[in-house]
């Protein structure tokens, strides 16, 4: 008996990192998955693209669980996109009960004040506007399915704190909160449940490359992920540097199951306490 069992489950961004570990951890409890990501470079950001192999491997890894798999490329800005290749996924799998929208980007690190126009916009666009992409095209879908689906966005610890030189991240995060707790009461009636996620630093290619490690070693020229460690663990309350992808999954897992029938509206930090963190004397 799986805690997924019966249950199809959409996740955005699933090529790599968090994504595919949502998808890996729910098929392993039994759920038929859609996956879908972009898998193609977004212009302004700096670090490696996911790639169409990549999205490939994960749906060989989920269908090695001996799990059904629909998968499709798009990009959650086209929300028509999306949508048709959503409608076409459920169609072919037979239903819809869980969304973890997950796809999103960092581009830029400055002051708010210095932040450039297409950086700016290209965040809101993906990180925000995409995840309202998302719930708009799986909504109706949960809604048909009755009570029990479960609405996951994932936002971040800067959906709850105003971490210094990425406003635009912050600030699309934090949008994703209102939207969650918007949808949260609007599918009350219906007995669909809507929660977000706030991971601190997870080990993915978003944060392991000389880019994200400059934000917390601006002083090296070439800095790697290691030279960022003793940074990124002072964020949190542990001496501990990141998550590890299994992390977040297994909270996402908690929050698609039955287990958490009655949790909703909740922001459910996976964070090593940094959004709780006293830095006082
Ligand atoms: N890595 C971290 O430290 C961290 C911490 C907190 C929250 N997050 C959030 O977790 C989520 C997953 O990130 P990750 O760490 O796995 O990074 P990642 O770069 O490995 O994965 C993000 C995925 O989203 C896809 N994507 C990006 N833009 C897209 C678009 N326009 N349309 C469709 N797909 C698109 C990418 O192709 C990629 O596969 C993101 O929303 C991110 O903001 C990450």
């Amino acid at each position: 008996m799986g805690r997924m069992d019966g249950k199809v489950a959409f996740i955005t961004g699933a090529a790599r990192g968090q994504g595919r570990a949502h998808a890996l951890r729910l098929a392993g409890e039994g759920a038929d998955v859609i996956v879908t990501d972009l898998a193609d470079r977004v212009e302004t950001v700096s670090y490696p693209p996911a790639t169409p192999e990549e999205l490939a491997e994960t749906v060989k890894e989920v269908e090695a669980l001996g799990r059904r798999v629909a998968h499709f490329t798009a990009d959650v800005r086209d929300f028509d996109a999306l949508k048709a290749g959503l409608d076409s996924a459920v169609a072919e799998l037979g239903g819809l009960d869980v969304l973890v929208a997950n796809a999103g980007i960092i581009n830029d690190v400055r002051p708010s004040w210095e932040l450039d126009e297409a950086n700016w916009q290209t965040m809101i666009d993906i990180n925000l506007t995409g995840v309202w992409h998302a719930t708009k095209a799986a909504v109706p879908h949960l809604i048909e399915r009755g009570p029990g689906s479960s609405v996951i966005l994932i936002s971040s610890t800067a959906g709850l704190r105003g971490i210094p030189n990425i406003a635009h991240y912050n600030a699309a995060k934090h949008g994703v909160l209102g939207l969650a707790r918007t949808l949260a009461n609007e599918l009350a009636p219906h007995r669909i449940r809507v929660n977000s996620v706030h991971p601190t630093n997870v080990r993915t290619a978003m944060i392991d490359n000389e880019f994200s490690a400059k934000i917390y070693r601006p002083d090296l020229e070439h800095p790697t992920f290691e030279d960022a460690l003793p940074a990124l663990a002072k964020i949190n309350m542990w001496d501990v540097p990141y998550l590890e992808v299994e992390d977040v999954a297994n909270a996402v897992l908690f929050l698609a199951c039955e287990e958490s029938r009655y949790i909703t509206g909740a922001a459910l930090p996976v964070d090593l306490g940094m959004s709780m963190k006293y830095s006082g004397a």
